[in-house]
C-alpha cells in the first residue's frame, strides 16, 4: 500500500473542504466508513444509447462494484464521452482524443486511488487508455465483449465483413433490397460489439496482450454470465493493485508494445491498432515507431482464423481458448515477462491456457496464413510511411503497377464511382485524397473505397485502393491506409492525377508514385492548401494540433503523462 493513498486528500481533509467532499457524497446514501481509508476505484464508464456496442456496461459497472466491495474499496462510477462507430459524424475517431481528455482530466481532478476502463466499441478502448495513461494510477481495463454470432438463412452474419460483401453483392445486382434488410436483423443478435476482428476486438485483445486486462477479456461473449464474473473479479483486483501501487507505467513497458504488435499480427488484428496503440505509446512515453510494426510484426504467421481475414467469429474464438490459447502458441515470440494487471506475467498467466479447437486457433506449424503482420510501405508517395494488411489483400495485388484514378474527396468518390463514363478498370488504381486526420477532419474509416458498380457487375472483386483514410478493422481488400504526410498538408498524395502510375510491391514494402521528379517539385509548387477543415469549435483545436497518421493522430500538446498531482484545493 502507497504511504497515503490520493483520496485522503479529498476524504481526510478537516474543516470545510472535508466536510464538503465527504458531506455531499453522503446524499447518495454513502455510509461514513467509505471514508475509512479504504481504496476508492473509478469505474470509468462509456455506456450510452448511442454507442450500441456499449449499452450493456451499466451492468458491467454493478458487477465491477461488487467486486470492489468485496476487496474492501468504495466504487464510484462516472460517465465520459462515448463514442458509437456506427452513429457518430462525422468520424468517431475526430473524438478519440477528445475522450482522451476527457477521462484524463476525470480520473486526475477526482478523489481516485485505481480506475476500471470499461470501453468496447473501436475507440472507446484507445481513448479511455489514452486518458488514463497520462495520469498513471493502478488502472484496469474490463471490455464489454462481442456480440454473439447472428446468423442468416443458416449462414453466420459477421459484423461490417459480411455487410460489407452484401452491400456490394446489392450494388452488383446479385442480392435484393428485402434480403439486405433481413440481413439487418439477423447480425445484431444479442448485447456487445462487432462479432469479428475488427477494430473492436482488436483492441480488447490487445488489452490482453499490453497486460491491461485479465486473461479472456477480449472474448467472453457480452451477453455470456462470464462476463459479468470478470468483471467482479476485476473489481477486486483493481482494489489489489492500489494496495500494491502498481500503476499502469508498470505494465505498459516496450515489452508490452511489442507483445501487442506481435498479437495483433497473430490474430489478423485491424490496422487501426497501428495508429492507436502508436498514441498509447506516446502517452506513457515508450519510444515506439510505426517501423516496429513491420519489424517486429510482418513475418509473423496468422493464427486465428477469423474474419475478416478468416472464417470464424468471436463467439468461436472464446470457446476455442481465446487470446491466452494464442499468446501460449506463440510461443518465445511473446515477453513472457512483461507484467499483467494481475501481479503476474503474461507467461505465468498463459502458461496452461489450451486450444479446444484448432480449426480457430491454429498452431506456428499449421497457420492460417503465411507472414500476415501489416506491412509499412514507404516510397515517394509516402515518405512517412502508409500501412497495408496482407492477410486481408488479394495476393495477385500485393504486387501492381496501374493508373490512377483520382478523387479529390469523399464527396467526388460518391459522386462520380459509378458514373458509367468513368475511365476506369480493374487495372487501375483508386486513388482517395481529403480523408486524413486534418483533411477531412479526423481520418474516417473510408479508406476501402467502393468498387465501381460496373465492374462489381463483371465479377471484380478488388482492386488497389490508396488514401490517407483508415479502415474498418472488419473491412478488406488491397487498401493502402494512413499515407503520410496526408494529403491537406501537401502530402505527395496531393500532387497525383489521373493517369499518373502508382507501382505497390508490398514484399519490397514500396510505394511509388511513377513521376519525374522534377515534376512533382513543379506540382507542389502550383498546390495550395485547403481551407482549414473547421471553423471552430473542438473541431478547429484538432486540425490546429494533430498529428499526423504515423505519429497516433494525437493532440501534440496531449503526449506525454502528466501524473495525477493536484496540489489545490477546489475552495
Ligand atoms: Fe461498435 Fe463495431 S460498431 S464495435
Amino acid at each position: 500500500m502507497p504511504d497515503e493513498l490520493r483520496s485522503h486528500a479529498w476524504f481526510s481533509a478537516e474543516g470545510v473542504n472535508g466536510f464538503a467532499h465527504r458531506s455531499w457524497m453522503k446524499n447518495g446514501g454513502v455510509p461514513h466508513r467509505m471514508f475509512d481509508g479504504r481504496p476508492v476505484i473509478g469505474i470509468c464508464n462509456t455506456w450510452s444509447e448511442l454507442t450500441p456496442c456499449n449499452a450493456h456496461l451499466r451492468g458491467v459497472a454493478d458487477a465491477v462494484k461488487r467486486g470492489v466491495y468485496e476487496a474492501g474499496g468504495f466504487p464510484v462510477e462516472f460517465p465520459v464521452m462515448s463514442l458509437g462507430e456506427t452513429i457518430i459524424r462525422p468520424t468517431s475517431m475526430l473524438f478519440r482524443n477528445l475522450v482522451s481528455m476527457d477521462v484524463e482530466e476525470s480520473i486526475r481532478g477526482n478523489p481516485l486511488d485505481g480506475v476500471v476502463l470499461l470501453c468496447g466499441c473501436d475507440k472507446t478502448t484507445p481513448a479511455l487508455l489514452m486518458g488514463a495513461a497520462s495520469c498513471d494510477l493502478p488502472t484496469l481495463v474490463v471490455s464489454g465483449g462481442p456480440m454473439l454470432t447472428g446468423r442468416f438463412r443458416g449462414r453466420p452474419v459477421g459484423s461490417g465483413t459480411t455487410v460489407f460483401a452484401m452491400a456490394e453483392d446489392v450494388r452488383a445486382g446479385r442480392m435484393s433490397q428485402d434480403d439486405f434488410l433481413a440481413a439487418e436483423a439477423c447480425m445484431s443478435r444479442s448485447a456487445g460489439h462487432c462479432n469479428t476482428m475488427g477494430t473492436a476486438s482488436t483492441m480488447a485483445s490487445l488489452v490482453e496482450a499490453l497486460g491491461m486486462g485479465l486473461p479472456d477479456n477480449a472474448a467472453i461473449p457480452a451477453a455470456d454470465s462470464r462476463r459479468l464474473v470478470l468483471a467482479q473479479d476485476a473489481g477486486r483486483r483493481a482494489v489489489e493493485m492500489v494496495r500494491e501501487d502498481l500503476r499502469i507505467s508498470r505494465i505498459l513497458t516496450r515489452q508490452a508494445f511489442e507483445n501487442a504488435i506481435v498479437v495483433n499480427a497473430a490474430i489478423g488484428g485491424s490496422t487501426n491498432a497501428v495508429v492507436h496503440l502508436l498514441a498509447l505509446a506516446g502517452r506513457i512515453g515508450v519510444p515506439l515507431e510505426l517501423d516496429d510494426f513491420d519489424r517486429l510484426g510482418h513475418a509473423l504467421p496468422l493464427l486465428v482464423d477469423l474474419m475478416p481475414s478468416g472464417r470464424f467469429l468471436m463467439e468461436d474464438f472464446f470457446y476455442a481458448g481465446g487470446i491466452p490459447a494464442v499468446i501460449r502458441a506463440l510461443g518465445d515470440r511473446i515477453h513472457r515477462e512483461a507484467l499483467t494487471v494481475t501481479g503476474r506475467t503474461i507467461g505465468a498467466e498463459t502458461a496452461d491456457s489450451p486450444c479446444w479447437n484448432p480449426e480457430v486457433i491454429r498452431g506456428l506449424d499449421a497457420p492460417v496464413k503465411e507472414r500476415a503482420g501489416i506491412a509499412v510501405l514507404r516510397g515517394n508517395l509516402a515518405p512517412g510511411g502508409a500501412v497495408i494488411k496482407p492477410s486481408a489483400a488479394t495476393p495477385a495485388l500485393l504486387k501492381h503497377r496501374g493508373r490512377a484514378v483520382v478523387f479529390e474527396s469523399v464527396e467526388d468518390l460518391a459522386a462520380r464511382v459509378d458514373d458509367p463514363d468513368l475511365d476506369i478498370d480493374e487495372s487501375c488504381v483508386m486513388v482517395l485524397k481529403g480523408a486524413g486526420p486534418r483533411g477531412y477532419p479526423g481520418m474516417p474509416e473510408v479508406g476501402n473505397l467502393p468498387l465501381p458498380r460496373r465492374l462489381l457487375a463483371r465479377g471484380v472483386t478488388d482492386m488497389v485502393r490508396i488514401s490517407d483514410a483508415r479502415m474498418s478493422g472488419t473491412a478488406y481488400g488491397t487498401v493502402v491506409l494512413h499515407t503520410a504526410p496526408e494529403a491537406a498538408v501537401g502530402g505527395p498524395l496531393a500532387l497525383v492525377r489521373d493517369g499518373d502510375f502508382v507501382e505497390l510491391d508490398v514484399e519490397a514494402r514500396r510505394l511509388h508514385l511513377d513521376v519525374p521528379d522534377a515534376e512533382l517539385t513543379r506540382r507542389a509548387g502550383d498546390w495550395r492548401p485547403p481551407a482549414p477543415a473547421a471553423a471552430g469549435g473542438y473541431q478547429r483545436l484538432y486540425v490546429d494540433h494533430v498529428l499526423q497518421a504515423d505519429q497516433g493522430a494525437d493532440l501534440d500538446f496531449l503526449v506525454g503523462c502528466r501524473g495525477a498531482d493536484v496540489p489545490r484545493d477546489n475552495h
